[in-house]
């Protein structure tokens, strides 16, 4: 017996940048991915002026699905994806992201995309921004730093949503929203908002500064998108990963309940329609100095979301401190708490399959909404033995997620609408730039190094997944 519903998403997931390759096909605009360097477990990326000759910037190529996608559609189909997340590269429709028309070569490609998918029964579901915008924004603009964004980021919705009205009904605005609030790490701001901290600036200030034109933008969209298509269903992506006290020490509770607060506030705007109160005090005892209008409270009021995105992959503890007390906000120096209770993946992310319906929980306690679990899965290494990838490893940490899946459906009420795991076919990492950091149940032949034939391949975990589909999860 199953407990998911007749019509549950079963799908996978990527990002144009992770995936795609075609990183100048035409007419596509350097994005912020392109200027990222390949870093791995214990180096990280590293963020260039621009393409400079003689780096390495994985996602350039990718996986190549630019010039695959035909075949690797027909692949999705027979696992039997009844639908598949993917982002489109704003920089393939707006190569620079200022122009005031859309380049029509970038938008045949989704839309031949798009109907591939659909003549496979695969309905598209789409983000609008993942970690991808053009670079010209960064260099021209400082990023999301400047209130300008928001009208660029507009126009490129608007052009995309009107182009695919009748192809694409599942919309998310920003992927991973929150990671520069929770992270607060150059990586971040910079994935999330192209901003560059310079000398002298406040980064807290400029990363809440970029977060409200971002949460402004995403409300429009929403707007906009209801108007162009009243069926669109169009969420907000956040990071989910609990944060739990390392103690029943109450500070330490306090401190985990002010990190849930932080890291999700961004939520509460989408959801919400408005900043929760312990922000607003935030932002008034340190003095910041917000361009928050009016007008902008009435937007975000307006252009709440139909539902909740969410990546899932490890929870986290944290600890009171001297330095670090109670009601500290955004990450701090102090490092994380170690769960003794959980194994950690190769890259040190803790395994939490119980977290996710805790999540799960959370979410639908906190905004009653749909849920959509968009992102989750296991980054590891592979083997290739005799042609196979023997990946019970990842089969086991995909069948106790969902089982706590069913448990939240089953047990606890909560409302989730279907569930995409990342990386389903093998792609570059967005931490690491790594492609031998592997989530798929597609093996892809390329290395670290870029080598490779680009062979597709099927390991152990597809044809699990494809019976997990085929019974509507009954049967893991
Ligand atoms: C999420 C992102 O952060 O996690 C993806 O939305 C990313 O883009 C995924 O790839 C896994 O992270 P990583 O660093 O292992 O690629």
């Amino acid at each position: 017996m199953t407990v998911f519903p007749k019509d549950f998403l079963w799908g996978g997931a990527v990002a144009a940048h992770q995936f795609e390759g075609g990183w100048q096909a035409d007419g596509k605009g350097v994005s912020i991915a392109d200027v990222m360097t390949a870093g791995d477990n214990k180096t990280a990326r590293r963020i260039t002026s621009g393409v400079l000759p003689g780096e390495n910037y994985p996602n350039h190529d990718a996986i190549d699905f630019y010039h695959h996608y035909h075949e690797d559609v027909a692949l999705f189909a027979e696992l039997g994806l009844n639908c598949f997340r993917t982002s489109i590269a704003w920089s393939r429709i707006f190569p620079n992201g200022d122009e005031t028309e859309p380049n029509e070569a970038g938008l045949k490609f989704y839309d031949d995309l798009f109907d591939d998918l659909l003549a496979h029964h695969i309905e598209p579901v789409i983000t609008l921004s993942h970690f991808e915008m053009p670079y010209h924004l960064v260099t021209e603009y400082g990023g999301w730093r400047n209130r300008k964004l928001i009208d660029f980021f507009v126009r490129f919705a608007t052009v995309v949503f009107k182009r695919y009205k009748d192809k694409v009904k599942y919309w998310m605005t920003f992927n991973e929203i929150n990671n520069q609030v929770g992270m607060m790490n150059e990586w971040a701001l910079f994935t999330n908002s192209g901003l560059v901290i310079k000398d002298g600036e406040n980064t807290e200030q400029v990363m809440f500064q970029a977060a409200h034109y971002e949460a402004v933008a995403s409300a429009l969209a929403v707007q906009i998108g209801h108007q162009i298509n009243p069926h669109f269903e169009i969420g907000c992506m956040v990071a989910m990963g609990p944060t739990y006290a390392a103690t029943p020490n109450p500070n330490d509770v306090m401190k985990a309940e002010r990190a849930m607060q932080t890291n999700y506030y961004l939520a509460d705007v989408q959801v919400k329609g408005k900043y929760p109160a312990f922000l607003k005090r935030y932002f008034e005892r340190q003095q910041f100095n917000l361009d928050m209008t009016l007008e902008d409270e009435d937007i975000l009021r307006a252009g709440t979301v139909d539902y909740i995105g969410f990546s899932y992959y490890a929870s986290h503890v944290t600890q009171a401190t001297a330095d670090e007390p109670a009601d500290f906000m955004t990450m701090g120096k102090n490092p994380e708490v170690k769960n003794t209770t959980l194994k950690q993946s190769a890259w040190g992310w803790e395994i939490d399959p119980v977290g996710l319906r805790y999540a799960l929980n959370w979410f639908s306690d906190r905004y009653d909404l749909p849920l959509f679990i968009v992102e989750n899965g296991l980054g590891a290494f592979d083997q290739v033995e005799d042609g196979k990838i023997y990946d019970d490893y990842r089969i086991d940490y995909l069948r106790q997620h969902i089982e706590q899946m069913k448990l939240a459906v089953d047990i606890d009420g909560v409302q989730l609408m279907g569930y995409t795991p990342w990386g389903f076919i093998d792609l570059v990492s967005a931490g690491t730039g790594q492609m031998d950091k592997r989530y798929g149940v597609i093996y892809v032949d390329k290395n670290d190094a870029g080598e490779g034939t680009l062979a597709r391949s099927k390991k152990d975990s597809f044809a699990w997944y494809q019976h997990v589909i085929e019974t509507n999860g009954a049967d893991l």
